[in-house]
């Protein structure tokens, strides 16, 4: 009969990529952004302004689809000033046709915020950029790791497939305990000195080679130690 401690003890979190493979991936996936990585105009700011405006149409909306809409809007809106001091049925109007119009409103309450408190910047550090509604755990990583350069994990939709076919394979990518654990993988994944490119090459490389319906598999970089790809080779 196992001990009430025995029984009650919490299972051991699922073992993380060792240093290894770790170094493995950063390795291939860099390599292959260098190549292959998109040439976004978000990429070549470190407006933190800009890059929240970017992330935030990126959501839930195809980069197609963002650019246009990301030029008129930093056209209309240059600065957290610009916009916090715009009417928000204005901006929702701006915002048009990107859809959820929840975002443009955040946005803007971001602005004021920004403006309000923080002297028209963004600020820097995880607590105080989650304390903002509408800033949640993806946004503040892509804000510390793009516009500020800090060493942070990222976890969206294609970052989730990616790290969870490589690295896991079984199970529930969705479930609670998996999102747990796939933020954990994220964050020992990301480069220390590269950040910045480790982050947007995630980004792309599940956008066009680990996409959902048809991934690329024979020309991914990351096949030899892809989990995914080693479970389908087995008979
Ligand atoms: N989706 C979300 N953020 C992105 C980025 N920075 N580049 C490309 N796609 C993205």
């Amino acid at each position: 009969m196992p001990t009430t401690r025995a029984r009650t003890r919490k299972a051991a979190a699922p073992p993380l990529p060792p240093p290894a493979a770790r170094q493995r991936f950063r390795r291939n996936l860099l390599a292959w952004y260098r190549r292959h990585g998109r040439d976004l105009p978000w990429r070549t700011t470190d407006s933190p302004y800009h890059i929240l405006v970017s992330e935030i149409m990126l959501q839930q909306t195809q980069v197609d689809r963002v650019l246009p809409k990301y030029h008129e809007w930093l056209d209309k809106y240059p600065t957290f000033e610009a916009l916090a001091s715009a009417d928000v049925e204005e901006v929702t109007e701006t915002w048009y046709p990107l859809g959820y119009n929840i975002r443009p409103r955040r946005l803007h309450s971001i602005a004021r915020e920004a403006v309000e408190k923080y002297g028209g910047e963004l600020p820097s550090d995880q607590e105080t950029l989650l304390s903002f509604k509408g800033i949640g755990a993806y946004t503040a990583g892509a804000i510390r790791s793009f516009a500020f350069r800090q060493r942070a994990a990222i976890l969206d939709t294609n970052v989730v497939r990616v790290l969870f076919r490589v690295f896991v394979a079984k199970g529930e990518p969705k479930s609670h305990a998996m999102t747990k654990r796939l933020w954990a993988i994220s964050e020992v994944m990301v480069s220390h000195r590269h950040a910045f490119d480790f982050n947007q090459a995630l980004m792309d490389f599940g956008a066009t080679v680990c996409t959902a319906r048809a991934p690329r598999c024979p020309a991914c970089p990351m096949r030899r130690m892809c989990r995914t790809v080693a479970r389908k080779r087995r008979p």
